[in-house]
């Protein structure tokens, strides 16, 4: 990418969804009944993604968005499988278990703060309800490298895990400090060396950028000494800072957060540093080898997004388990309640923790393809959609198309009568691009409190 004039791109640092849903969470509530959400597990035919939420973290990380709970005592830890156990009897009793379990998920919290043995006795629970594995399952679990040992990638191993994602964040000492996660690089190294060892094929590491403290300068180190890593794929995620939502990010002094304009030049760095040693870019916020089967999906344009990033197995119905874990059919999304004892509470009664969710209409299930597809592939087939949903695109979303004018003049996006096509500069702001297909976003607009900066 040549030298491009980033700042005049700052005035682009607005509110705005990540997609990796739509509608988005907000749009989740209570009005959608949980009589229906039982009727689509028990009509659902598609093949099953299994996403396991094990919440507990031993300390704050300040910049985390994800839903935790912070504990030390081993029996809330042992109490929360019990629990979990009841709530894989109580799902299994509403769907048909021979479904074919696709893609199986440990996400946090941190899950490897569960012991082997826990962790096994969860595996091979879920697995004595839900028999029915593929061969060629995606089976994967979030890391945090502080809280990884030689038995517990036994037991991955023991189960066919194929994938793991470790958290890194930053490298640098100041940054680490400052966001209350101290984790040398050997430290990192070692817990990939682990997972190599044991014969882990896919390696992920997170990296943030928009952290307190961080400078263009100190990012190039790195995304160095993630590079020396030789990971199979990144996830580089733009803070998002959301303080009247997560009080540790109230922590930060919001000076030493880096400036939009900082923010884009370390993006555009990144993705020129990493399209230099060989990877390149998936969708917004990820790298991955070229021989990584995500291209192969680009190729055909069956790159799909969901609540854990991109994937390649579209179509299944991500069924969540356990607090807070959210589920996405075909016609709907469902987000378990995240309060510990309303869980219980629920489980106790036989009923599945199901809090809120939204069910798609017609209207919806349009702009969530649209939405998706210039998410994952920063393109639209203007065609296929019309295809699928029998639409004149153009008439459809001719409000949408206005408001992207600016982007078309800014030689940020292209519109044909075949394609909409995100120019490399436009996969910047794809999020801006994203919006105007939204239809809720009007709602939100003017509201700093709705979501975190695009920029
Ligand atoms: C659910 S977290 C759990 C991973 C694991 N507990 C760990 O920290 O190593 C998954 C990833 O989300 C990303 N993340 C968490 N909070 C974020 C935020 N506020 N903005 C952007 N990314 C965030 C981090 O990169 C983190 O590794």
């Amino acid at each position: 990418m040549s030298h491009i004039d980033l700042e005049k791109y700052s005035k682009y640092s607005k509110p705005g969804p990540r997609y990796t849903s739509y509608p988005t969470a907000l749009e989740f509530s209570e009005d959608f009944p949980y009589e229906n959400y039982l009727k689509y597990l028990d009509e659902g035919k598609e093949k099953l993604s299994l996403y396991v939420h094990l919440p507990f973290c031993r300390s704050a990380c300040y910049f985390c968005g994800c839903n935790v709970v912070f504990t030390s005592k081993e029996e809330k830890l042992s109490r929360y499988v019990e629990y979990l156990k009841r709530e894989i009897d109580i799902l299994a009793g509403h769907l048909d278990t021979s479904r074919e379990v696709i893609q199986f998920h440990f996400g946090g919290g941190t899950p490897t703060f569960y012991k082997a043995f826990e962790l096994d006795e969860i595996i091979n629970y879920i697995k004595s309800k839900f028999p029915n594995w593929s061969s060629d399952a995606e089976i994967s679990c979030e890391i945090d490298p502080r809280f990884f040992n030689e038995e517990q990638m036994q037991v991955f191993q023991k189960h066919g895990f194929n994938r793991i994602s470790f958290g890194v964040q930053d490298f640098d000492p100041k940054v680490q400090q400052e966001i209350h996660r101290i984790q040398p690089y050997e430290l990192t190294k070692a817990a990939v060396d682990l997972a190599r060892r044991y014969g882990i094929k896919s390696i992920n590491t997170d990296l943030i950028y928009g952290l307190p403290y961080q400078s263009f300068e100190s990012f190039q180190k790195t995304l160095e000494l993630a590079f020396s890593l030789n990971p199979d794929r990144l996830a580089i995620f733009n803070y998002a800072h959301v303080p009247w939502l997560k009080k540790t990010m109230r922590k930060f002094d919001e000076t030493t957060l880096p400036a939009p304009d900082v923010k884009l030049q370390i993006l555009q760095y990144t993705i020129d540093f990493f399209e230099g040693h060989g990877y390149r870019m998936v969708g917004m916020d990820h790298f991955a080898k070229p021989e990584d089967e995500l291209f192969t999906a680009i190729e055909k344009g069956e790159l799909h997004r969901n609540f854990q990033g991109y994937t390649t197995k579209g179509g299944a119905n991500l069924i969540g388990i356990g607090l807070t874990s959210i589920g996405e059919g075909a016609r709907y999304y469902a987000q378990n309640t995240k309060d510990m004892i309303r869980y219980e509470e629920a489980i106790d009664a036989g009923r599945l923790p199901f809090e809120k969710g939204v069910e798609l209409h017609d209207d919806d299930k349009i702009r969530k393809a649209v939405i998706m597809e210039l998410m994952a592939n920063f393109a639209v087939d203007i065609p296929r959609v019309e295809e699928e949903f029998g639409i004149d695109f153009k008439v459809y979303f001719s409000d949408a198309l206005q408001s992207l004018q600016e982007f078309v003049e800014g030689d940020l996006v292209t519109i044909t009568d075949e394609k909409i096509s995100v120019s490399p500069t436009g996969t910047l702001l794809i999020r801006n691009i994203a919006m105007p297909f939204d239809a809720y976003m009007a709602k939100y607009g003017g509201n700093k409190k709705s979501f975190s900066k695009t920029v």
